[in-house]
């Protein structure tokens, strides 16, 4: 990387105008931990396999370890920080805590980014649907059985809330 190239980059995050001035091939990843302090965001193997450092970018989930910031001029990035306010995010964050799918919790925010979105577009997903939508998101601790679970039990509470 040349260490001089330096690029401005509006954008926002969170529903919050911000822009960053760094390396065009900095990670977005990077950027939301170390520039803007939003360390819900996790690392796990940096390479694109595990799914911890999933955000939505313009409503579509990827890994911000993958994206340098170059592609992020004009963009909007919601983080694990921005779904504690909606109430998707909410329930799938006590369900995950209820349920015992999050453990070392390495994993829990880019599986709640992956689950909120696929909620969000499959409000009752199948167990097919539930293993695809959570496809690339790797855990080495609950086995998967309760983080689907807590998914479900998400699922069912916001079927309830909707239904009222
Ligand atoms: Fe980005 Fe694993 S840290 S996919
Ligand atoms: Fe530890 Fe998933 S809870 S990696």
């Amino acid at each position: 990387m040349s260490e001089g190239l330096q690029a401005t980059i509006h954008f926002t995050v969170n529903g919050e105008p911000r822009s960053v001035t760094a390396h065009p091939l900095t990670r977005l990843l990077d950027i939301l931990r170390e520039d803007l302090g939003l360390t819900g965001t996790k690392e796990g193997c940096g390479e694109g396999e595990c799914g911890a450092c999933a955000v939505l970018l313009n409503g579509e989930v990827v890994n911000s370890c993958l994206i340098p910031i170059l592609q992020l001029q004009d963009s909007a990035i919601t983080t694990i920080e921005g779904l504690a306010s909606n109430s998707t995010g909410r329930y799938l964050q006590e369900a995950f805590v209820a349920c015992g799918g999050a453990q070392c919790g390495i994993c829990t925010p880019g599986m709640i980014v992956a689950a909120c979105n696929l909620l969000e577009r499959t409000p009752h997903p199948s167990d097919d649907a539930l293993r695809d939508g959570l496809s690339g998101n790797l855990c080495r601790c609950t086995g998967y059985t309760r983080s689907f679970e807590a998914v479900r039990v998400a699922a069912s509470k916001l079927g309830k809330v909707a239904a009222r």
